[in-house]
C-alpha cells in the first residue's frame, strides 16, 4: 500500500480513519495520563490529544517530552470536539519528535528589544503568519489585475547612477570606482520600457535613507509601479483606484479569517468602490483650514493634517494637482499655469495616510531639463532619460504603491514594521 500523505491542520475533519500531519508545537498542556497538544502549521492549528493507554510507549515517553516549538509529526483519528479548534480533535496513535532542540526563547514577558533581536524566530508566530498570508495576496492580486489589464511585469535595475526620489533619501555606495544609488523607485526604467510594451509593472524592492524614525516609513520596502503609454492624469487615477479595489476585495475573499483573527473592522474595507473622491491640494489645504488648522497655500500636508483630512474624508481618497515645486523634476507641469503639476497622492483613511504617489510625466524637453537642473542634478546622469523625449516622445503617466503601506492599512496594524518579516530601520540591520 502507498504511504498516506500529510495533511494540514485545516483539512483535518471528523473520521474513522488515521490521518498525518507534521508542524510544530503551538501549546502543550500535560496531565498525568493525558496530553494535549496543539499543532501549528502553515495552514492553521489543530488540537491532538495522547493518552498513555492508546500509544506505544515510544509515542507517549517522545509526546511527554515534548515543549513548545518542538517540530512533530503526529498520527490519529480526528473525532468530533465542540471545545477544540474547529471541532474537531485529533485522537493521538504515533507521535513523533522530528526535532526537539532548546527551549523556544519567545515568550509573552519579553521586551520589545529581545523580539527584534530574535525576529528570526518570532516571524513564526500566529500573528505574524496571518501578516505573512495578507501581504502574499496583496502582491497576487496587484500581479492578477495587471495581468487581467495588459500589463506586462519587467525587471529594472536596483542598483542604479540615476536617482529618482531626491538626494535626502538616498543610500550611496562604490560601484567599481564610480558612485552608485540603491532604487528609490524604478519609474525612470519603467517610463523606458513603455516605449517596448506600453504598459508596464514592476513589483522591486526600494530603498530610502530615512532620517526619522516613525510608524510608516521603512528604509527598505516593496514596491509596486506602473507605467503607461498614452494616459493621462486621470486615466492614471483610474488605473490606481481599481488596482486597490482589487487587491482589497482580493484579499477579503482570500484572508476573511486571518482579518478577524487579528480584530481588524473590515466593514471600512468592504466598502473600498470605485471612483475614489477627489480633492485637489488647494481644497485640501481651504478644507483643514476651515477644521482649526493655520495653513499658507504652498505648505506641506503633513502626517497630522493627513490623518484630519482622511477622518473628514472618511473613505480613501486622492489629493490631485500639487504645487510644482513639492514635486520631483519628473512630474508634468500644468502649461497654462506653472504653479500648478499633475501630481495626486492617493490616501488610505483612517489616517494611515499615503499608499500611492503617481501623476503625468514631464514630456517637455527644455522643462524636464531645466527642472533636473534645478533640483541639483548632473544632466549626465541623466542623458539616457532626457533622450527618451527625443525619440517618439508620447504622454504617459504612472505611479508607485508601497506593499507594505497597503498591507499595513488593510490590517489595520500599529506600525508598518509588522509588515516586513525583517524590517530594515535605522538602528537595526540584524538579524
Ligand atoms: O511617493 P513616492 O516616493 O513616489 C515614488 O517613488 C514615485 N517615483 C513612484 C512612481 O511614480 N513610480 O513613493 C511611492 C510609494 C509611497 O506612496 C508609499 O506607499 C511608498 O512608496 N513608500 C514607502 N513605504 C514605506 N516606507 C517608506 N520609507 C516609503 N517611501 C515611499
Ligand atoms: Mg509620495
Amino acid at each position: 500500500m502507498p504511504e498516506q500523505s500529510y495533511i494540514y491542520a485545516k483539512e483535518v475533519k471528523p473520521s474513522e480513519v488515521t490521518v498525518k500531519l507534521r508542524g510544530w508545537v503551538y501549546r502543550i498542556r500535560k496531565m498525568k495520563d493525558k496530553i494535549f497538544v496543539i499543532l501549528r502549521d502553515a495552514s492553521g492549528l489543530v488540537q491532538c490529544i495522547g493518552s498513555e493507554d492508546k500509544m506505544k510507549p515510544e509515542a507517549w515517553n517522545a509526546l511527554n517530552e515534548t515543549a513548545i516549538e518542538n517540530a512533530i509529526h503526529v498520527e490519529g483519528i480526528p473525532k468530533e470536539d465542540a471545545r477544540a479548534i474547529n471541532n474537531v480533535e485529533i485522537h493521538l496513535r504515533n507521535f513523533k519528535l522530528i526535532h526537539k532542540g532548546e527551549i523556544f526563547p519567545i515568550a509573552k514577558d519579553k521586551s520589545k528589544e529581545f523580539i527584534l533581536d530574535n525576529t528570526h524566530l518570532f516571524l513564526r508566530s500566529y500573528q505574524s503568519t496571518n501578516i505573512w498570508k495578507v501581504k502574499a495576496n496583496v502582491l497576487r492580486g496587484a500581479r492578477e489585475w495587471f495581468f487581467e489589464n495588459g500589463f506586462y511585469e519587467t525587471t529594472p535595475p536596483i542598483l542604479t547612477g540615476s536617482a529618482c526620489e531626491g538626494g535626502a533619501t538616498l543610500f550611496k555606495l562604490k560601484y567599481f570606482g564610480e558612485t552608485a544609488y540603491l532604487s528609490q523607485s524604478v519609474q525612470l526604467y519603467l517610463e523606458a520600457l513603455i516605449y517596448s510594451l506600453e504598459k508596464v509593472y514592476a513589483v522591486t524592492p526600494s530603498f530610502r535613507a530615512e532620517k526619522m524614525r516613525t510608524k510608516r516609513h521603512i528604509n527598505e520596502f516593496w514596491h509596486i509601479e506602473g507605467e503607461e503609454a498614452f494616459v493621462d492624469f486621470e486615466g492614471n487615477m483610474k488605473i490606481q483606484e481599481e488596482l486597490v479595489e482589487y487587491i482589497v476585495h482580493f484579499v477579503l475573499e482570500n484572508n476573511r479569517k486571518e482579518l478577524l483573527e487579528m480584530e481588524r473592522d473590515i466593514s471600512i474595507l468592504e466598502s473600498v468602490k470605485t471612483p475614489f473622491k477627489k480633492i485637489t491640494y488647494k481644497e485640501a489645504i481651504d478644507t483643514l483650514n476651515e477644521n482649526g488648522f493655520n495653513l499658507k497655500w504652498d505648505d506641506d500636508i503633513k502626517t497630522e493634517e493627513e490623518r484630519k483630512l482622511s477622518e473628514i474624508i472618511g473613505e480613501a481618497f486622492f489629493v490631485t494637482m500639487y504645487p510644482s515645486h513639492h514635486k520631483p523634476f519628473y512630474v508634468k507641469i500644468n502649461e497654462d499655469d506653472p504653479k500648478w503639476c499633475y501630481s495626486a497622492d492617493l490616501m488610505a483613511p483612517e489616517g494611515f495616510g499615503e499608499l500611492i504617489t503617481g501623476g503625468q510625466r514631464e514630456d517637455v524637453l527644455d522643462t524636464l531639463v531645466r527642472r533636473i537642473k534645478e533640483e541639483g542634478w548632473e544632466t549626465k546622469d541623466y542623458e539616457w532619460y532626457i533622450d527618451l523625449r527625443k525619440y517618439g516622445s508620447v504622454y504617459h503617466s504612472g505611479f508607485g504603491l508601497g506593499a507594505e503601506r497597503l498591507t499595513w492599512w488593510i490590517c489595520g496594524l500599529d506600525a508598518i514594521q509588522e509588515t516586513l518579516p525583517f524590517p530594515r530601520t535605522r538602528n537595526r540591520i540584524y538579524p
